[in-house]
């Protein structure tokens, strides 16, 4: 079968690559032909994802004319993203003889791609990689834009290298055997696109949200479509976050604090952001950017899918205020909040007393 559609680009300085979104992809050799002539391929994934399409991918890597195809199956969970974790990978590569023109492939979600393509970026100081992102949020988000890397145990995130893939290939029909949870998690980064980047966007999701929860397949590629058009354009822009990209991170400020004191294991990455837009909203409320109504727009859209819209009362507020606190330092930068300037237009302040912080925490359901 011939590549489909044309590909969404991503262009970074120093590389230029695809992304091509459709059904079915996994089974088709020609989207990985380009990359894996008589090359070496080492396929990252964990069990729930390989039992469905490891044998699928191995089988098109093959096709594709790749030389020798190993694969490694990593526990799931961002509380495996970690350097151990990525010691596993590099042992298996080193052990299994991969060479400097080896190819990574990530076939998971956003912790198997963000972990590969650190192991990537660092194997032999850099080898070539492949997302093949199966879930709603590594397919929108985290498998585009280069940023690779692992949780510390000071944080999340904190180890990790800017570090762009070959390419990224979208295959949304893996979406199906995708686990509910995991897939209304995908929704709140959907949203995020609209609510801080695309007014229209927005709307759209507001029309159609029921549908993208039933995992209407024609809605669906839009929706994904939309929100890769989006993220590339501001990647074009911004590689290395040196200015708008931070947009991305809308939600992400508090998302990450309660990720980090929740383990990683109680919380799902979309979940925290659900309820870090809330809080980004509220603050935008308090400081008369934006009216009432985005509030109750957001949390109506979220409830619909099925997302929480609140801090769990048991998260001590003094700890997510820590958290925050924390990543500021080993930023070695001032917090920077994404807030609203408007619907679908975002605004980067660093003038945020930790008084209005605490305020829109405690509105949105912390115990002061
Ligand atoms: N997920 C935010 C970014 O890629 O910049």
């Amino acid at each position: 079968m011939p590549i489909p559609a044309e590909p969404i680009w991503v262009h970074t300085p120093g590389r230029k690559y695809p992304i091509y979104i459709g059904h079915h992809l996994l089974s088709q050799k020609d989207f990985l032909a380009a990359y894996l002539q008589n090359k070496q391929v080492f396929i990252l994934s964990h069990s729930e994802i390989a039992s469905h399409y490891l044998a699928l991918l191995h089988q098109s890597c093959e096709q594709a004319g790749a030389s020798q195809i190993d694969h490694l199956i990593i526990p799931s969970g961002d509380q495996y993203k970690t350097l151990t974790t990525a010691d596993e990978v590099w042992s298996a590569l080193l052990s299994l003889n991969h060479h400097r023109d080896t190819i990574i492939i990530a076939l998971g979600g956003g912790m198997i791609g963000d972990l590969a393509g650190f192991c990537a970026a660092c194997y032999m100081r850099g080898v070539g990689f492949i997302q093949c992102p199966t879930t709603l949020l590594a397919q929108i988000d985290s498998a585009i834009g280069g940023k690779t890397g692992l949780n510390h145990q000071m944080g999340k995130n904190l180890i990790g290298a800017f570090y762009q893939p070959l390419a990224v290939i979208t295959d949304i029909s893996t979406l199906n055997t995708l686990g509910e949870k995991e897939f209304n998690s995908g929704l709140a980064e959907l949203i995020k696109y609209g609510l801080a980047l695309d007014k229209d966007f927005f709307i759209w999701l507001e029309e159609n949200i029921d549908k993208l929860v039933e995992r209407a397949p024609g809605t669906l590629q839009m929706a994904i479509k939309r929100a890769c058009k989006i993220k590339a354009t501001i990647i074009n822009e911004d590689e290395l976050e040196k200015g708008q990209r931070i947009v991305l991170n809308f939600g992400h400020t508090v998302a990450h604090a309660l990720e980090s004191l929740l383990d990683y294991k109680h919380i799902l990455h979309g979940e925290a952001v659900a309820i870090g837009m809330v809080v980004a909203v509220q603050l935008s409320l308090q400081q008369g950017t934006i009216d009432k109504n985005v509030l109750e727009r957001l949390i109506s859209l979220l409830k619909k899918a099925h997302l929480p819209v609140q801090l769990d009362a048991s998260v001590p507020l003094v700890e997510i205020l820590t958290k925050m606190k924390h990543d500021k330092k080993h930023a070695y930068q001032r917090l920077r909040w994404v807030l609203l300037k408007s619907l679908g237009e975002p605004r980067i302040c660093e003038e945020v007393t930790e008084q209005q912080i605490t305020q829109a925490l405690v509105k949105c359901g912390a115990s002061p």
